[in-house]
């Protein structure tokens, strides 16, 4: 599914990406490992980020032997002051370019909104927000130079309505839509697509790598908090490419992801009562799991 289908004026002209040097944080796992995957399966050069070393490693092998892919990985923690901007020219130095880039490195926070510890929030902020606008800062000179590129941007479909008890991941989310809205417009003359992917729920480990900012409410790390089954990364992966190739505007992944979203534009009220719902089912989740802890 997809709104705002255009003549790419990116990297996707004409479709082909074999020779491409692609940049992708959170390379080690989840969706990042799939988009690098489905990149590596068109033929890309990449540059793979994260923090795990050995993780990144071992996805960097299996992309070497199952694609006969070129692969550089860059240790990197997107939250640390300068890092995004040493990927983007560690990448530059060893490919001599950085035709896409795909800020995918992300993590969730949980709680309610009045109880959030700031502190955390912050950091999430830094992950999902400042980081990937730090690497798009570095990448968009080297693709001017290059005459143009492709920024990929992973929200969510909580980039578009609230997340009971979620409230600090929707609001780092909002804040990379509105940033890329504006950042699409200003580097349309510089040649350079600015794709925002929205999956909904997706199986990965990204529960378990999230912050949990409620006091005495640790045990919910590594819960599943939804109403629904997630799909598999490897879906997100393939339909991003697509995304690249076609220099689409704004991406979900499945008709129900869709549909939620055009419902909460445009039945505010009822989308309302429906967070009312969802966060008593959640609180009353919570509340059990951490009797059946004690
Ligand atoms: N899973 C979902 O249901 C879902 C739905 C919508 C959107 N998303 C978005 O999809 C993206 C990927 O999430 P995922 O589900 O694949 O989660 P995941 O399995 O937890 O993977 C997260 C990736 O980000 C990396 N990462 C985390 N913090 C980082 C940091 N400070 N610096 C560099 N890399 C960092 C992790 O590697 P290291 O730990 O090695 O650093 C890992 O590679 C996120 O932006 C998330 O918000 C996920």
């Amino acid at each position: 599914m997809t709104t705002g289908k255009r003549r790419s004026s990116g990297v996707g002209r004409g479709g082909a990406l074999a020779g491409k040097v692609a940049v992708i944080t959170g390379a080690s796992k989840g969706i990042g490992a799939a988009i690098a995957e489905s990149l590596a399966e068109e033929g890309c050069r990449l540059a793979l980020a994260a923090r795990s070393t050995e993780l990144l490693e071992e996805a960097a092998d299996q992309l070497r032997r199952d694609f006969g892919a070129e692969v550089l990985t860059v240790p990197t923690d997107v939250s640390e002051e300068g890092q995004a901007q040493a990927l983007i020219e560690k990448t530059e130095s060893h490919f001599g370019a950085v035709d896409i880039l795909v800020n995918n490195a992300g993590m969730g926070i949980y709680g309610a909104v009045d109880e959030l510890d700031l502190g955390d929030l912050r950091h999430v902020f830094e992950v999902n927000f400042f980081g990937a606008l730090a690497a798009l800062q570095a990448a968009v000179p080297v693709m001017r130079r290059q005459g143009g590129g492709t920024v990929v941007n992973i929200s969510s479909i909580v980039g578009k309505f609230p997340q009971p008890l979620g409230g600090g991941y929707t609001a780092t989310k909002f804040a990379l839509q509105g940033a890329s809205g504006a950042a699409r417009a200003e580097l349309k003359r510089d040649n350079i697509d600015l794709v925002v992917v929205c999956p909904g729920l997706t199986e990965t480990e990204f529960s378990q790598n999230s912050r949990i900012s409620v006091p005495g409410a640790e045990h919910r790390q590594g819960e599943r908090h939804a109403l629904t089954r997630g799909v598999d990364a490897g879906r997100v992966g393939r339909r991003t490419v697509t995304a690249i190739k076609r220099g689409e505007r704004e991406v979900y992944i499945t008709l129900f992801d869709r549909l939620l979203v055009c419902f909460a534009v445009l039945f505010p009220g009822l989308l309302q009562w429906l967070l009312i719902y969802v966060t008593r089912y959640r609180r009353r989740r919570f509340e059990q799991a951490a009797a059946e802890e004690n």
